[in-house]
Formats: structure tokens, C-alpha cells, sequence
């Protein structure tokens, strides 16, 4: 008898709860660290993908699977990995898990920032080496002294960030083009034109997703609008940044230090100037990896897709 369950193609790692309930609909097949070769040539076998942020799902992909992929889920928020253009036209919808991991970035947007204020993976690396001593540069003024907090885009994790800014005594502002003004009253945040943003913070935090209009929209132009000495913490996505001219910027002392857990390669080349840049910290795209945030996001995921395979969802993410 043939078995009428969907195939569902797990490609990268996904909680256990979220495999179970996958597995109550349909067969479930985990092959993880899969070359763009080898997808492609398994994709023809399946209905759904799961991927996190590892995967590129190319046209290609859409292409090899002949019509039979009805669904790619995304376990996580950024479906940048995703050719939504070659999805629409293959007739395959792109789900997503919009909020399990919201705090989980957020978090890690804090950490990223007050470490790099103090100076504590330079400081650590140091004291490791055999020296204790605290070098004039990593004195520096307290986050609570009045620095502006500058988050850009105050969506689900930028709120969260405002939020945990104001609480560490900070005093935050926010450019975002979509967020209405009295959601941004809610959480006591004022929202300020980019210019002024970008021209008036010590810290700027930065939550957009990436499209063709953030791509690069931190160059040179908007660096050299910048307070000197500013501090930049990017939790969102690598490729909103032009990271030659975060190299430049970091050289001319405009930027201070910057703190990186996306990067437009990831993972960034082992020579990459940016990374190995001292006044850079730099994290390997962990901002989601609590355990509260992956087993929510895998159950997130999987409910989106066996939705769709079940012919519950009639839109793209
Ligand atoms: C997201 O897009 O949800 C985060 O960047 C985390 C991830 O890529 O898994």
C-alpha cells in the first residue's frame, strides 16, 4: 500500500518537541549538513524543508523538486535565505517562526552590548595570557551616565532591547519607519528621524531585516554621519552592514567598537579583517540558541508547516 504521509525534510537541527509533533503527520527525514548538491537531489523525494539561518534554499531547490515541495518552514524569523520570487513561482509557501525567539536575541543584544562597553572578551583574552592589568581604554563611562541607546527599528526584538536599555538606566531613542508613535510611547521610547538617530547615539542597536532597501544601508555616508566614538551592536543581519566601510570606519576611530553576531558570510572568511579587528567582538549567529528559544521555535515551525501541508494557510510569510 502506498504511504500516504508527507515527507518533511528537517535539514538543519530542530528540537525534539518539534520533530515529535512533525512526526504525528508525517515522515520525517533529518539529514543535517547537506551540500547545496545534496539537497537538490533530495528535494524531488519531499513536500516540506525545515531550515534555520545554515541553509540557502535557492531557486534551484525549487527547480529540482519538480512541484512536489508544497512548503519551506523557516525555524526562525529572517526568511533571507529563502528565493521568495522562485518559491511564488513554484507555488511552494515560505513559513516562518516570528516569535519564539524574540527574547533569546534580544538578550544577546544586551550581553553583546555591555560586554563590548566593558571590554570583557579584550579583558578575558588578556587575562588568559598571563596580564592583569586593566589597560586606559577599557575604562569607560558607565552605560548609565546619560549614553543615548539608539535602537534602529523597534519591531519584536528592538522593543525588547529598548526595554532592557532603559533598565540598565540608559536613555533610548528609536528610528523606525513602520513602528506607529504610540507603541513606541508604550515602551517610553521617542522616535527620531534617521539622521538624528544615527547623528545623536553612543549606542546604536540595529533590528531591521534584510531587504533590498537595508542592504549596505550602514556605508560610509551613514558611518561618517555618526557621533566619533559611537558603538554599534548588530544581532539582525550581517549583509545591513557594508563591512569594508566598518573596517574603515573602525580605523578612523568613528565607530568605537562594534559588536557582530551576523555577518554578510557566514561564516565570515578566518582572515576577515573585521573579525580579527580589535576593537570587534564577534559571536557566531547565536543570538537565538536559548533552550526556551529553540524548543519554541521548533514547536512554532512545526505547527506552521503541517498547517500548510494540511492546506490551512493560503498567504506566503
Ligand atoms: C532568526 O532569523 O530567527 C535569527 O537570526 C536566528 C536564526 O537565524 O536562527
Amino acid at each position: 500500500m502506498m504511504d500516504a504521509k508527507p515527507t518533511v525534510l528537517v535539514a538543519e537541527k530542530l528540537g525534539d518537541a518539534g520533530l515529535e509533533l512533525l512526526k504525528t503527520f508525517s515522515n520525517v527525514d533529518c539529514s543535517y549538513n547537506l551540500s547545496p548538491e545534496e539537497l537538490c537531489t533530495k528535494i524531488s523525494l519531499c513536500d516540506a524543508l525545515i531550515v534555520r539561518s545554515g541553509t540557502k534554499v535557492t531557486r534551484e531547490v525549487f527547480e529540482r523538486s519538480s512541484g512536489r515541495l508544497k512548503v519551506v518552514g523557516r525555524a526562525g524569523v529572517g526568511i533571507d535565505n529563502v528565493d521568495l520570487s522562485a518559491a511564488t513561482e513554484h507555488g511552494c509557501l515560505v513559513v516562518n517562526a516570528p516569535t519564539a525567539n524574540t527574547i533569546a536575541a534580544a538578550e544577546h543584544g544586551i550581553a553583546l552590548l555591555t560586554s563590548m562597553a566593558r571590554s570583557i572578551a579584550q579583558a578575558d583574552a588578556s587575562v588568559k595570557s598571563g596580564l592583569w592589568q586593566v589597560a586606559e581604554k577599557q575604562i569607560c563611562r558607565s552605560v548609565a551616565s546619560g549614553e543615548n541607546t539608539c535602537c534602529d527599528r523597534v519591531g519584536k526584538v528592538g522593543s525588547e532591547v529598548a526595554r532592557r536599555a532603559k533598565g540598565l538606566g540608559m536613555n533610548v531613542i528609536a528610528h523606525d519607519p513602520y513602528a506607529p508613535a504610540d507603541r513606541a510611547h508604550a515602551i517610553g521610547v521617542e522616535l527620531v528621524r534617521f539622521e538624528e538617530a544615527i547623528s545623536s547615539a553612543d549606542f546604536i542597536s540595529l533590528h531591521m531585516p534584510l531587504t533590498p532597501a537595508t542592504s549596505k544601508m550602514f556605508n560610509d555616508e551613514t558611518f561618517s554621519k555618526m557621533k566619533k566614538g559611537v558603538r554599534i551592536v548588530n544581532v539582525a543581519r550581517g549583509g545591513v552592514i557594508d563591512e569594508k566601510a566598518l573596517v574603515r570606519a573602525l580605523d578612523s576611530g568613528i565607530v568605537a567598537q562594534a559588536a557582530l553576531d551576523v555577518f554578510t558570510e557566514e561564516p565570515p572568511p578566518t582572515d576577515s579583517k573585521l573579525v580579527q579587528h580589535e576593537n570587534v567582538i564577534a559571536t557566531p549567529h547565536l543570538g537565538a540558541s536559548t533552550t526556551e528559544a529553540q524548543d519554541g521555535v521548533a514547536i512554532e515551525i512545526a505547527e506552521a508547516v503541517v498547517g500548510a501541508l494540511k492546506g490551512e494557510l493560503a498567504a506566503t510569510a
